[in-house]
């Protein structure tokens, strides 16, 4: 392969084209050999048997045979596209990050939507959580911003991840997505893990059903730790404000669209952006004092359950994205493109988040699998456009000529080796750890509600009409009267107008709160910052 790039719609390069590409316009083997035909196969006479020295057909069809790779294990079906990402340089106190901090610099970027449970041919506009991950190819490395549409997730713990997924995926007999045991498993785990109930009116609402691509907001969920070029540092949360603003489709317009099209979201990213009707975003910050506890007026910044409302810390813009370039080839581009949270550059950091820290694992681990082998950074989709040279070796489908002798630091024998650079890599900021090992945690995460009711009582009188719906329908497919009734208990800590339209629509009876828990959501006495925050 090459580094050569082949301009984008706005003059700058913009994706890496590919020297071991087809090319030469004339049909050969793989090994070059030119074929006149590949119509017939080799056989012995016109009605005969097919000869096994036909090297052209077993290659062929070898080939074909192995043409797919497993799919992804969640996010399996997305569409995806490139574009520029532009610093309006105000991120500057705060982080030394480059590509954020210099005014005017301009970052290429490939962005891949998804949906998290269908697979690879499901529809695009089925009810779910949007994926929504922003590789930068930044002049420091690449830093992937892996996010969703959605600003809070279902668990606070990664080790909890397996089994939400378990419970949400088909059910393993009949491999229907929407059968009815498979509605009885998600909402078996919902409905025992009250801390996804904020969560859950997030992807009962509107926003669970998006009218495009282009007008989705995207969240890194997780707090970041941002390290500013005097060593200072804040914690941060990460926003994507799509220019179009935030737009969703009611329920039966997802199920004709659906019905018509199941590729209703990725044509639309294609047609628009053919069109020249680029999607834009906005990125912007939520910065809060990096404080010993990690909590913001109350809340606490490490668990991926909470918001903090943008009335108690607004989201500063910083730069914007612009998306103008489509994939040439689906499987090459959006299907190999491998995003990683741990993939940072020096000004970002991570933080002890519980659901961050498992997810620095599991994403190498799995495109190891699914991409098979540990060299999937050199396809072109991934590669950084900066210099790459990591020591290392090998591997399945390798296919770099390394030279030098002494691929190990230091050494004497000089050679092809990266020296440290010192003043320039990435260093993690020296934080302080100490603590006990427990399975266990922190007592501020047993807050599952207060949230939920803050974000029940901000919609309008049509939003909640919809949520009702969205529960209704949902644990309308639902088999056990008991996950039902579970369910529909939960949601009275919410709030008990919702318990009681979702009860009355499912025709069963309206739970009561039991006493105890009478003028708290949640029996946890909400954290004032939140009953600071304007409810309309
Ligand atoms: C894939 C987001 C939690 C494991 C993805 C993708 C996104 C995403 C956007 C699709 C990437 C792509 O387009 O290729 C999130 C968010 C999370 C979250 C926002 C929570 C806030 C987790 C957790 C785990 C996990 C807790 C595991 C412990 C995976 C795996 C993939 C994936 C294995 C497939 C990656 C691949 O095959 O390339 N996630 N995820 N995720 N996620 Fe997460």
């Amino acid at each position: 392969t090459d580094d050569t790039t082949r301009p984008g719609p706005t003059g700058a390069p913009q994706r890496p084209a590919d020297a071991a590409a087809q090319q030469g316009g004339r049909l050969t083997t793989a090994q070059g050999l030119r074929l006149d035909e590949t119509e017939h196969s080799l056989k012995a006479g016109p009605r005969g048997p097919s000869l096994l020295e036909d090297h052209h057909l077993r290659e062929k069809i070898t080939h074909f045979d192995h043409e797919r790779i497993p799919e992804r294990v969640v996010h399996a079906r997305g569409a995806g596209a490139y574009g520029t990402f532009r610093s309006y340089g105000t991120a500057a106190s705060v982080t030394k990050a480059r590509f954020l901090a210099t005014e005017g610099a301009e970052t290429e970027v490939f962005v891949r939507f998804s949906t998290v449970l269908g697979s690879r041919g499901s529809a695009d506009t089925a009810r779910d959580v949007r994926g929504f991950a922003t590789k930068f190819y930044t002049d420091e490395g690449n830093f992937d911003l892996v996010g969703n549409d959605m600003p809070v997730f279902f668990i606070q713990d990664a080790i909890k991840f397996p089994d939400l997924i378990h419970a949400g995926k088909p059910e393993p007999d009949r491999e229907i997505p929407q059968a009815q045991s498979a509605h009885d498993t998600f909402w078996d785990f919902a409905s025992l893990h009250t801390e996804s109930t904020h969560m859950l009116l997030w992807v009962m609402s509107d926003r669970g059903i998006p009218r495009s691509y282009r007008t989705v907001e995207g969240f890194g969920v997780h707090t970041f730790r941002l390290e500013a070029a005097d060593g200072s540092t804040s914690l941060v949360k990460f926003h994507w404000k799509p220019v179009l603003g935030v737009h969703s489709l009611v329920w039966e317009e997802a199920q004709l669209a659906g019905g018509a099209d199941p590729d209703f979201h990725r044509r639309d990213l294609a047609d628009a952006i053919t069109a020249g009707a680029y999607p834009e975003w906005e990125l912007g910050l939520q910065v809060m004092p990096d404080t010993p506890d990690e909590t913001f007026e109350g809340i606490d910044l490490l668990d991926p359950t909470k918001i903090v409302p943008e009335e108690l810390c607004p989201v500063q813009p910083v730069g914007r994205m612009t998306l103008h370039t489509l994939p040439e080839n689906y499987f090459a581009e959006t299907e190999q493109v491998a995003f990683h949270v741990a993939n940072l550059v020096p000004g970002i950091h991570v933080t002890n988040d519980p659901l961050m820290q498992g997810r620095l694992f599991s994403y190498l681990d799995t495109q190891i699998t699914r991409l098979g082998g540990p060299n999937f950074a050199q396809l072109p989709v991934n590669r950084p456009h900066v210099p790459v040279d990591d020591m290392q070796r090998d591997g399945m489908h390798q296919t770099a000529v390394h030279r030098g002798v002494a691929p190990y630091q230091p050494n004497s024998l000089g050679g092809g080796c990266p020296v440290a650079s010192g003043a320039q890599g990435y260093v993690s900021v020296p934080t302080p750890v100490e603590g006990t090992k427990v399975r266990e945690a922190p007592a501020s995460f047993a807050d599952h509600y207060s949230q939920a009711t803050l974000f029940w009582e901000s919609m309008t009188p049509v939003e909640q009409a919809h949520v009702v719906g969205g529960f209704t329908f949902e644990l309308g497919k639902v088999f056990e009267a008991a996950i039902v009734e579970r369910m529909v208990g939960n949601l009275v800590r919410v709030h008990p107008d919702l318990a009681a339209r979702v009860a009355r629509g499912l025709g069963i009876d309206v739970p009561d709160l039991p006493a105890a828990e009478h003028g708290s959501a949640d029996g946890v006495t909400p954290s004032p910052a939140l009953s600071q925050v304007p409810r309309e």
